[in-house]
């Protein structure tokens, strides 16, 4: 048992494997406080001393001030908690306050799934959920506040799921998935920065006075920061000293923020961003906020990491490939760019598996009139001018030879040179009459309507369907504006991009169930979309367009500071470098790609004698090291830290 409720105090104690979380209900109205989340507290499950808070008379008098201090479990807005909140609404009367006092609670074994969105699993023996029923008796909106304990890591979820159970419509403008108040002034803020091509670069600064953040409202989870923080004891080190992790199950908008107030308390917030956010909740209707992923460290951000690892290698990614030795694979990309026929293919297929390369990935430009990045997105049928007799002739071609064969998608996108887009123009996320934004040259396809998902993912499945293709790279290559859904009624456009994302899982969630034995990555421009909800659906997400090794350095490195190595996937490419022009030897971009999953992107036709008979020993190296890199304990020696040198510091 790890979730304890002590009836004479009135207070929640959740045991997870060092580490301890308490809440405590504040007298008979119900306040939630939070009151601890640290190191494990010493049996029996006796008090912590939570508090001192005020008797219910002081209560009374001075609500609104004592609300301003106290620690909340879940504080919410217009009732005298002026830090950042993490819920708030508009009623039909224009009013912003809800107080969501205590109801109910219940303790079960195991931990439900939430509907329609990727979250960590565990079985009845891994762990323990307790569910916390909240409501506003005047606008009668609950708010069920749920926690997971992984009684065998230093890790609890957290995740809310709101219902009207009211007789008016309401409106959540900000429904944040985890607060946690820290009582104490003295904590760094641990976030992952980049962009394009410079994925996941660490920083740590000081929480100062007032508030930050990182954040999304791009629509996906994004390369400029990724839905990550850690707060850090002042003092704390790689391997000593107090860590807090929050991590974010969710691969659109996103906030995690950090703010010291006047008293000297931290608040902490994750979850989805209340930019573009609004969601009409009529009465009888639930809304499901995604997951928080809460990890303590009593031993610096090296525990912290590797608690992680162990979290999202056991109990996230899953399918099977989850646990196996991924192929080692070559695709086509920066070989041949759009410029490639069957025959073309087949030669670099050809000499990979003379070489002992086990999969073959066929990227971009297969598809309608796809012989450039200006047209054909969306038309999801193979041109026979490229591969003539369709996909089959060359996926057995290829399978002859040993080699299992892959493909290149990007569904969630359209050209307006396509065939889609000529006949189902509205598809498209855009405003009436607004001039429509693009972005390499494309638009993005309205994945909130169930309809274009249906469509989209007829067409792929088919020609999934047509050979034995054994992989999947799925990409992302835009950003969300104009943000207008030809389905949604006017009160509702602001529910477009929760709405998308909630396609998007569905989408791959059709793909795995019905290709389970197709090996599933996901990739965005790079590294946009590496998160944990990609990784619930993709056991390896391409880390970036980057392939240069010693960038590819610090942006590994980065990287793992919250995903395990298993899920990130690095490729050998050809010299010099097609992004940052520089040289290295063959055998540093093997050693480099081998602290991933392994892979070849390059036109194997134009390597040297000398390096292409590197390669059978790499695939072999990488066959014996590689069960260690994934499943093993990740120790970093290098101070994650370091400012850019140009090497991994
Ligand atoms: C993106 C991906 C690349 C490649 C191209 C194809 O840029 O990150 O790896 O697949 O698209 O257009």
């Amino acid at each position: 048992m790890s979730i304890f409720f002590n009836e004479e105090t009135r207070s929640f104690r959740l045991d997870a494997k060092d580490t301890t979380y308490m809440i405590q209900i504040l007298g008979q109205e119900g306040i939630l406080l939070h009151a601890y989340w640290g190191k494990r507290l010493p049996d029996p499950a006796a008090l912590y001393p939570v508090g001192p808070y005020p008797a219910p008379e002081n209560l009374e008098r001075e609500r609104v001030t004592i609300m301003d201090i106290m620690p909340q479990e879940y504080p919410t807005e217009d009732i005298g908690d002026f830090r950042e909140s993490a819920f708030s609404v508009l009623t039909e009367g224009g009013h912003e306050a809800a107080a969501l006092v205590y109801r109910s609670h219940t303790i079960t074994k195991g931990k439900p799934r939430l509907a329609g969105l990727p979250a960590t699993f565990g079985s009845d023996d891994d762990c323990e959920t307790l569910e916390i029923l909240t409501e506003d008796p005047l606008l009668g909106i609950c708010a069920k506040l749920r926690y997971t304990v992984f009684e065998d890591l230093d890790v609890i979820t957290r995740s809310v799921e709101f219902s009207n159970e009211g007789t008016s419509p309401v409106r959540l403008t900000r429904a944040l998935s985890a607060c946690v108040d820290f009582d104490r002034d003295d904590l760094d803020m641990v976030t992952l920065y980049g962009g394009w091509a410079r994925e996941n670069n660490a920083q740590r600064v000081p929480v100062h006075h007032g508030k930050q953040s990182v954040e999304s409202a791009r629509g996906e989870s994004s390369n400029a920061y990724n839905p990550f923080m850690a707060l850090m004891a002042r003092d704390a080190s790689e391997d000593h000293g107090t860590v807090y992790g929050f991590s974010f199950v969710y691969s659109g908008n996103f906030t995690a923020s950090a703010q010291l107030d006047q008293y000297g308390h931290i608040r902490a917030l994750m979850g989805i961003s209340p930019q573009h956010f609004g969601w009409k909740l009529e009465p009888g209707a639930s809304f499901q906020a995604p997951e928080v992923v809460l990890v303590h460290s009593d031993a610096g951000l090296g525990k912290m990491t590797r608690t992680f690892h162990d979290l999202y290698r056991n109990h996230l990614i899953r399918g099977k490939y989850a646990h196996a030795l991924r192929p080692v694979l070559i695709n086509n990309w920066e070989a041949t760019y759009f410029d490639f026929n069957t025959d073309k293919l087949l030669e670099i297929a050809r000499l990979a598996a003379d070489q002992g390369i086990e999969l073959f990935v066929m990227d971009d430009g297969w598809f309608g009139a796809r012989r450039s990045d200006n047209a054909g997105l969306g038309d999801w049928y193979v041109c026979e001018d490229v591969l003539p007799g369709g996909l089959k002739p060359l996926v057995d071609g290829i399978n002859k030879l040993g080699m299992k064969f892959g493909i290149w998608i990007e569904p969630e996108m359209v050209n307006e040179d396509s065939d889609l887009f000529r006949a189902h123009p509205d598809y498209a996320i855009q405003i009436p009459d607004r001039r429509r934004g693009l972005k390499r040259n494309q638009l993005v396809l309205d994945f909130s309507r169930k309809e274009v998902v249906d469509y989209v993912y007829g067409m792929i499945s088919k020609v999934l369907a047509s050979a034995n293709v054994e992989y999947v790279k799925w990409d992302m290559n835009r950003t969300l504006t104009n943000l207008g859904s030809f389905a949604l009624p006017a009160d509702q456009q602001q529910e477009l991009e929760h709405r998308y994302m909630l396609g998007v899982y569905d989408m791959q969630d059709r793909l795995t169930t019905d290709f389970p034995n197709i090996l599933l990555e996901n990739c965005s421009s790079g590294g946009a979309r590496f998160d944990p909800g990609m990784l619930y659906y993709s056991p390896q997400i391409w880390t970036s367009d980057n392939t240069d090794a010693i960038a590819r350095l610090k942006i590994q490195a980065g990287t793992a500071l919250a995903y395990p190595l298993s899920a990130i996937d690095a490729n050998v490419s050809i010299v010099p470098n097609h992004q940052t022009g520089r040289v290295t030897p063959f055998a540093t971009r093997g050693h480099v790609a081998m602290c991933g999953t392994f892979g070849y992107q390059l036109d194997i036709t134009k390597l040297s004698e000398e390096e292409l008979a590197m390669i059978p020993q790499q695939v072999e190296d990488y066959h014996k090291y590689n069960p260690l890199v994934t499943t093993g304990d990740y120790y970093r020696l290098h101070d994650i830290f370091a400012r850019d040198t140009g090497t991994a510091g």
